[in-house]
């Protein structure tokens, strides 16, 4: 199969329609969207990514009012939350309604639903009769992608299209909440802060640190985002004094350390931006991944904000199976 690559959301809404999977950008990572009612067009997603079956999936959605066809959204933190931050990179987690397949929920009576902000999905949404399900458009286990470009060294031949929609803004997959025992869980940090989150809602979110065996959302796993270079993530200098490899690769914040072992080195922010570093995360991972260093030290952030979420996934990088 030839992949096209190219910014035309007819070409990409005419495959949609077909029952085939295309990747589409969004704010945080390209996803790998199908239509969410055709259960032959989902199960084509689940095939290209080789995504296990009880991972389930987020439905996109390109107008709120969609969502109560899906979900039972009620006034409340999570009704607040999606008025504040939609379109954004903001999942809610929500009792399903019968229209939702048992395959796009693994089973579960939780769907997620999210309004993506980007200005060619977001259209594209908006034309479309039919939610879009997407995880995101990497095999299953590995780095997202936040570029067309990390989208086709997995998928090339795999898939009809990529809809070019250029380097994702955020970077990072989007903030996984639920409503829970009067509490707001995260499931998963993203760009929607903890910070952000309380603001809107005037609740303390409660942050989910558990990883276990069978997690409530499999991006919870550990070693879900791993680069095939083992990784370590910490305070640089310590990293680099007990490290005993000769060849080593440095993803730092701000600033290379000096060092004559390191090979290869990705700064995240020369300035020190969170966003920025954010942003460019996954990049500086492949980027490291493919320099033929023996191993990746990683630099934590400061553990604040869209801190907390490049932190996150730089551990879950680091855990070796
Ligand atoms: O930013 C994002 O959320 C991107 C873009 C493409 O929208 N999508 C994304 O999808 O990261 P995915 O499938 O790679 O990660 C979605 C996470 C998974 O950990 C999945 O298990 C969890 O959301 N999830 C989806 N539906 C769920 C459900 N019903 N219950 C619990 N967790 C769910
Ligand atoms: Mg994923």
């Amino acid at each position: 199969m030839k992949t096209i690559i190219s910014s035309r959301i007819d070409e990409a809404e005419h495959l949609l329609i077909q029952g085939e999977v295309v990747a589409i950008p969004t704010e945080t990572v390209y996803g790998l969207a199908a239509n969410a009612m055709d259960t032959d067009a989902v199960l084509k997603i689940f095939r290209a990514k080789k995504r296990p079956l009880f991972n389930p999936l987020i439905l996109h959605i390109g107008r709120k009012e969609q969502v109560h066809e899906l979900a039972y959204l009620s006034a409340g933190p999570l009704d607040r939350l999606a008025d504040a931050c939609w379109p954004g990179p903001l999942t809610l987690l929500l009792p399903k309604k019968e229209t939702v397949h048992d395959l796009i929920t693994a089973g579960s009576p939780l769907v997620a639903v999210r309004m993506p902000d980007h200005p060619l999905t977001l259209p594209l949404l908006q034309r479309l009769h039919f939610p879009l399900a997407a995880p995101s458009a990497n095999l299953f286990g590995t780095v997202s992608p936040t570029s067309p470009v990390h989208v086709a060294e997995q998928l090339d031949g795999k898939i009809p299209m990529i809809l070019d929609g250029g380097p994702c803004r955020v970077g990072l997959e989007s903030t996984i909440v639920k409503w829970e025992n009067n509490t707001l869980h995260i499931l998963r940090t993203g760009a929607i802060t903890p910070e952000i989150i309380e603001n809107v809602t005037g609740l303390v979110p409660f942050i989910s640190k558990e990883i276990s065996e069978k997690p409530e959302a499999p991006g919870q796993l550990k070693s879900h985002y791993a680069p095939e270079t083992p990784l370590q993530c910490g305070d640089l200098v310590q990293l680099l004094a007990d490290s005993p490899s000769q060849k080593i690769a440095v993803l730092c914040f701000r600033q290379v350390p000096d060092d004559s072992r390191i090979c290869a080195h990705f700064t995240l922010s020369a300035a020190g931006s969170e966003k920025e570093a954010a942003t460019r995360l996954f990049e500086g991972l492949r980027t490291l991944d493919k320099s033929g260093a023996d191993c990746i030290v990683a630099e934590l952030l400061p553990e604040k904000g869209l801190g907390l979420a490049v932190n996150d996934r730089l551990r879950r990088a680091a855990t070796v199976s």
